[in-house]
């Protein structure tokens, strides 16, 4: 995840655990990455960065922001501009134990340039997208293929100048995505790879979607939307985002390919990680172009599916079926799932959908699945679950970096849903007339879980 300078991550981890095991112990601390510049032998103590929620009852410590400029011999302890969201009864530490060895300056100016790199590179962040849309869009990838090609090459190919492409080739180097052997010479890393449409498990369309300028434009307008609470996107087109899609056929298939390729980890995954055998009949509820009933379908063949979604959502699928051999197995229902879903199985599998509508939205879409739901029927919701408290421990990176949070805000902007925790899955199946019984997390390396439900 950290390309560049890993010795300063590495510091930075390093001390980010120093502090959290020398300081504050009864208390939950976060502290990442100060800025300080101290000199010889003064004893700073600062922490930077931090961002903590605790629930009710939690004692909280939390030190951001610092930056201090402290004599020889000082002892200097600052605390400021904390970001803290504690419950009722929770406090803030109002002062905090100084570490017992004090930060060499080295281990300080690492910190310190850490932090500042962290802040850059994620502003920086929308250029990098738009230096993969721009690759997409040229082909580069596909066009370089398992050799090294020159730059020239490249660019006569894709149509572009050859100064430009060696500079777009450049950045993308930087980005880990090509590696540059000698000057203007370059081949493509794994992780650049999947840049090429050419490959199945091939990321392009959802980098298309994801730098859409049509979802862009709504996310200019966050801040807006965290005000107000309204949709961003439709305010800005006038017009809501599935709306919008069936108005423009050509981001509809960006879109689908897209979902279907992003579903795609989940297809591999999910028909191993749940008891599918005791089921007859499964529709997947807004199940796109199918993808993930397919993998489904394939790894237990005596089940029959139904792939129910909206005309425009389910073009590309009578293809995708086709292809699969599972045009007998699995039929096709066009509808609206906000008036109704066909009844007839005694599984419902929604995977992503919920989280692009309210909750009021959210209910009714599960109570049109209770309506019609046998006894002894489930349904499967697959989504991310949130933590109750934001989590950015190795795990939760190594499970998905912090997407879930920037996904929730594109609910937000685009599309007025939302990512949910536990409890806010419990509350909309227990408003739709279901009862949550389990939630599974589906694979270390996936952010989704499985969240089963049945008729109260
Ligand atoms: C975020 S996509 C998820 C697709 C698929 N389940 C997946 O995980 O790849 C949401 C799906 O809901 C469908 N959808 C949106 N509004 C719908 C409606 N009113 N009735 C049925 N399907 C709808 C969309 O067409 C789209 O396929």
């Amino acid at each position: 995840m950290h390309t560049g300078r890993p010795g300063q991550w590495s510091d930075v981890g390093r001390l980010a655990q120093e502090y959290a095991e020398e300081t504050c112990h009864a208390h939950t601390t976060t502290h990442a990455a100060s800025r300080t510049a101290a000199g010889p032998g003064s004893h700073t103590t600062t922490h930077a960065g931090s961002r903590t929620a605790a629930g009710p009852g939690s004692h909280t410590t939390t030190h951001a922001g610092s930056r201090t400029a402290a004599g020889p011999g000082s002892h200097t302890t600052t605390h400021a501009a904390s970001r803290t969201a504690a419950g009722p009864g929770s406090r803030t530490c109002p002062t905090h134990e100084r570490r017992s060895t004090p930060m060499t300056n080295t281990d300080v100016l690492a910190a310190g340039m850490a932090d500042r790199e962290l802040i850059v590179r994620l502003a920086f962040g929308s250029m990098a997208a738009q230096t993969l849309r721009a690759a997409a869009r040229l082909r580069v990838v596909e066009l370089i293929g398992d050799a090294q090609r020159r730059a020239a090459d490249v660019a006569a190919d894709a149509g572009a100048e050859h100064q430009p492409m060696t500079r777009l080739l450049r950045a993308l180097t930087g980005l880990g995505l090509l590696e540059e052997h000698t000057p203007d010479t370059f081949s493509v890393t794994p992780a650049g790879a999947l840049l090429s449409s050419e490959r199945p498990d091939s990321l392009t369309s959802l980098v298309r979607l994801l730098t859409e300028p049509v979802l862009v434009r709504a996310w200019e307008h966050l801040d807006g939307s965290i005000r107000t609470g309204d949709i961003a996107f439709d305010t800005v087109f006038g017009t809501d985002f599935f709306t919008h899609l069936a108005q423009h056929p050509e981001l509809s298939l960006v879109f689908n390919a897209a979902m279907s390729q992003a579903a795609g980890e989940t297809a591999a995954a999910l028909p191993s990680a749940f008891d599918f055998g005791r089921f007859t009949t499964i529709t997947d509820v807004g199940g796109g172009d199918g993808t993930l009933l397919a993998g489904i379908l394939d790894a237990h063949p005596a089940l029959a599916g139904v792939l129910y979604d909206t005309a425009d959502g389910l073009a590309q699928a009578p293809e995708k079926l086709q292809q699969r051999g599972l045009t007998e197995r699995c039929s096709l229902i066009a509808g609206d799932f906000f008036r109704s879903v066909p009844k007839g199985s005694d599984l419902y599998l929604i995977k992503s959908v919920l989280h692009d509508w309210t909750d009021e939205q959210a209910v009714t879409i599960l109570s049109h699945c209770r309506e019609v739901l046998p006894p002894g029927g489930r349904v499967l919701i697959v989504e991310p679950v949130l933590p109750d408290v934001v989590t950015t421990t190795a795990q939760s990176h190594a499970a998905d970096g912090g997407i879930t949070y920037l996904s929730d805000l594109n609910m937000l902007v685009n599309v007025g849903g939302r990512e949910r925790t536990r409890k806010d899955f419990e509350e909309v199946c227990h408003r739709a007339g279901l009862s949550l019984t389990s939630v599974t997390p589906l694979a270390e390396a996936t952010p989704y879980s499985l969240i089963e439900a049945v008729a109260d």
